[in-house]
């Protein structure tokens, strides 16, 4: 097996994700608000890039919820943000949702071409390296970044990912920018916290009031499903469906 990271959606080589599994990561807070979502029941998200067309995909599929942010803020008229903690069973449990975010819901559409697609974040490290390994595949992590820029968080978890997939296939062949992700994120593999710091993203986050969404985005494995992106029919669904 092969492992190789990008550090932001450009950085994808055009080629990179044919034939391979891809697993996308936007800890803060996209993929966690994803994994979220579908642990507590919600029967499908469907990722979009802008506004006005999530806007226009909720209007059309009566009953679905539309999330999301811009800005870090719901969008005017949503039912649901971007904070992984308004995600409860009671809200999304058996509801479609329309989301749409900065950058995690397009690092998503840019794993298209991969053969399969994981959502991952630190909620749920484990089971989507796990995951990735039992795909037996080439493995692509994506990391979402923010605006165009690399992001700590999405690397350090990508970093434990691959030191995941290390542990489990000490064969594997790393890629140079894998390499520097496992590096870097040792420092943190025991103190995921110290990322509430060490993050631009989390202390903008804090200094908005939303600390406790940081606390959840930072927690190692509290669900053990990995959400499947699902380009024939462009839906993030849970596993086995
Ligand atoms: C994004 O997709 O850019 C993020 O999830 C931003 C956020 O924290 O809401």
């Amino acid at each position: 097996m092969r492992v190789d990271v990008a550090f932001t959606p450009a950085a994808l080589p055009p080629a990179a994700l044919a034939g391979a599994t891809a697993l996308v990561i936007d800890v803060l807070r996209a993929s966690t608000t994803m994994v979220t979502a579908v642990a507590h029941g919600c029967l499908a998200m469907l990722p979009v890039a802008e506004v006005d067309e999530a806007r226009r995909r909720a209007r059309s599929l009566p009953g679905a919820l539309l999330a999301g942010e811009r800005g870090g803020d719901p969008p005017e008229g949503f039912d649901l943000g971007n904070s992984p903690l308004e995600f409860t069973r009671e809200r999304v449990g058996g509801r479609t949702i329309v989301f749409t975010t900065s950058n995690g819901t397009r690092a998503l559409l840019a794993a298209r071409p991969a053969t399969a697609v994981g959502v991952a974040g630190f909620v749920n490290l484990t089971a989507a390296a796990d995951w990735a390994l039992g795909q037996g595949r080439r493995l692509v992590i994506v990391c979402a970044g923010e605006l165009g820029s690399r992001s700590v968080e999405d690397e350090t978890c990508a970093g434990l990912l691959v030191d995941r997939v290390l542990t489990t296939d000490p064969e594997a062949v790393v890629g140079p920018a894998a390499l520097e992700a496992a590096d870097a994120a040792r420092p943190y593999a025991k103190d995921l916290a110290r990322l509430a710091q060490d993050a631009p993203h989390a202390r903008k986050l804090a200094s908005h009031g939303r600390s406790p969404d940081v606390t959840a985005c930072l927690t190692r494995d509290a669900f053990c499903l990995v959400p499947l992106y699902r380009a024939d029919v462009d839906k993030v669904v849970p596993p086995y469906r």
